[in-house]
């Protein structure tokens, strides 16, 4: 695999039926709650991403068996906190921030240290944010005084359920507290911002005691500990943030027309589908049902190059926290000055992607105003670029990368782009689905 993509590509109709890899997030849960069931559980058409090989490597330090059959995983739980492993051993997460953060949830009664590491751009995200209430549970850290990577974890016999108000709307620091809950004594009840529910709707379909009360603006979740439950069978729906780019490609190209089935659209992970339809594009949601309590689809969509400006809610960002970059492309090709607002967490991913995503628009002769938590986006219908485009130092950030990509496709240009390894942590069919369009490219 080459390290550099370089792809200059001719206009391209395409009227075409496609699959996307499984979710990352339903992924990472399935496996973590694997690992806590008792007996083989089986999950279909996992994802098969860096991020996941890694949780699985970890997973397997921790003593659980875990097998492959091409996307078929089986896990040999051995029930809660049934964890089996020597001392001093290190879990190196990678590039995922959801599987470093969710792990430490389940290791508060770990009877040794268990060092956790991570990539470049993993060992700078905040842990502070989980160690926090965890510490609270009970939970000791050795950590650097950023509260970043490497750090290491103790659990204790002492373990107290907490009352823990999660403000940030980020469904990591939600899932480690629920997780944590699964190994406590008693109830723990979490009022959360809203965010994605994956880990409430797992706890549910595998009977683990769950009530989640939805209100207008929080979510208020309570979990009744030290419950054993079953091993079990899940099958795992297509990632909606991976479809996010194809659509955004296909809305924005000459007479195109996409059909991708299967699809997770779980109302908390499509708010950038609400986006798109309010900037004027008619994405349809067919085959609607219900698997493993989550909303299941094909999803629909065909050309509609003429956008319009959008003023988006800031009560959705947490429903889109990782589609804004694409949909920052979208504006930029929308017709007036779209904005979008309160979105400091963007900063805090994969790479500070709100002050990159405004670098890469500028790069590309699109005008931004930018401030520490917010962009306006000043939309050019008739963008064309015709220049040479390269995109380097940009924290191997796999979205920053497909979302370069698609970049090159809609707006033109001969485009070399770095760090083509990265894609693979999240998406690894992303290049295939773009040679199976019909473009182009040179990997080097
Ligand atoms: C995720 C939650 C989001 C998201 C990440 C996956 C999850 O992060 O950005 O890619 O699976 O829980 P935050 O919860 O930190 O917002």
């Amino acid at each position: 695999m080459g390290n550099k993509l370089f792809i200059n590509a001719k206009n391209n109709s395409f009227k075409k039926t496609i699959s996307i890899d499984g979710d990352k997030s339903i992924s990472i849960r399935t496996l973590l709650l694997g690992s806590q069931a008792v007996g083989k559980s089986q999950i279909e058409n996992i994802l098969l991403s860096e991020d996941i090989k890694n949780s699985i490597n970890c997973l397997k330090k921790l003593g659980i068996k875990i097998s492959l059959n091409k996307k078929d995983c089986f896990i040999y739980g051995r029930g809660l906190n049934g964890f089996q492993y020597k001392k001093n051993i290190v879990l190196d997460a990678g590039n995922s921030g959801t599987f470093a953060r969710l792990i430490l949830g389940l290791l508060i009664k770990s009877p040794y240290y268990i060092k956790l590491i991570g990539d470049k751009s993993l060992s700078k995200r905040d842990f502070q944010r989980v160690i926090f209430p965890l510490q609270k549970i009970g939970a000791n850290f050795k950590v650097n005084n950023n509260k970043t990577l490497p750090l290491k974890i103790i659990g204790s016999n002492f373990i107290n359920p907490i009352i823990y108000n999660e403000k940030r709307g980020s469904a990591q620091c939600k899932s480690t507290v629920m997780l944590a809950a699964l190994n406590s004594p008693g109830q723990t009840i979490i009022r959360a911002k809203k965010s994605r529910d994956h880990t409430e709707k797992i706890f549910k379909y595998l009977g683990i005691p769950v009530i989640v009360k939805k209100k207008k603006n929080n979510d208020e979740i309570k979990i009744k500990g030290e419950k054993i439950f079953k091993s079990f069978k899940y099958r795992v729906p297509s990632d909606p943030s991976s479809c996010a780019f194809f659509i955004v490609l296909t809305l924005l190209s000459k007479n195109c027309e996409l059909k991708i089935k299967n699809v997770n659209v779980n109302q908390t992970r499509i708010g950038y589908i609400n986006i798109l339809n309010k900037m004027g594009a008619k994405i349809k949601i067919k085959n609607l049902k219900i698997r493993y309590g989550e909303r299941q689809a094909d999803i629909i969509v065909k050309s509609q190059p003429f956008l319009k400006k959008i003023n988006c809610p800031p009560r959705l960002n947490s429903s889109l926290i990782d589609e804004f970059l694409i949909i920052f492309l979208a504006a930029a090709k929308a017709n007036g000055v779209s904005s979008f607002s309160n979105l400091s967490e963007l900063n805090k991913k994969e790479s500070p992607r709100l002050k990159l995503g405004s670098k890469l628009l500028n790069h590309l002769g699109i005008k931004t105003k930018l401030t520490k938590d917010s962009i306006k986006i000043f939309g050019d219908p008739n963008i064309n670029i015709k220049k040479n485009i390269s995109i380097k130092n940009y924290y191997k950030d796999h979205r920053i990368f497909m979302t370069s990509v698609i970049a090159a496709i809609i707006f033109g240009g001969k485009w070399k782009i770095y760090d083509v390894d990265s894609y693979r942590s999240s998406f690894p069919s992303f290049l295939d689905i773009i040679k199976k369009l019909g473009f182009k490219f040179k990997l080097v």
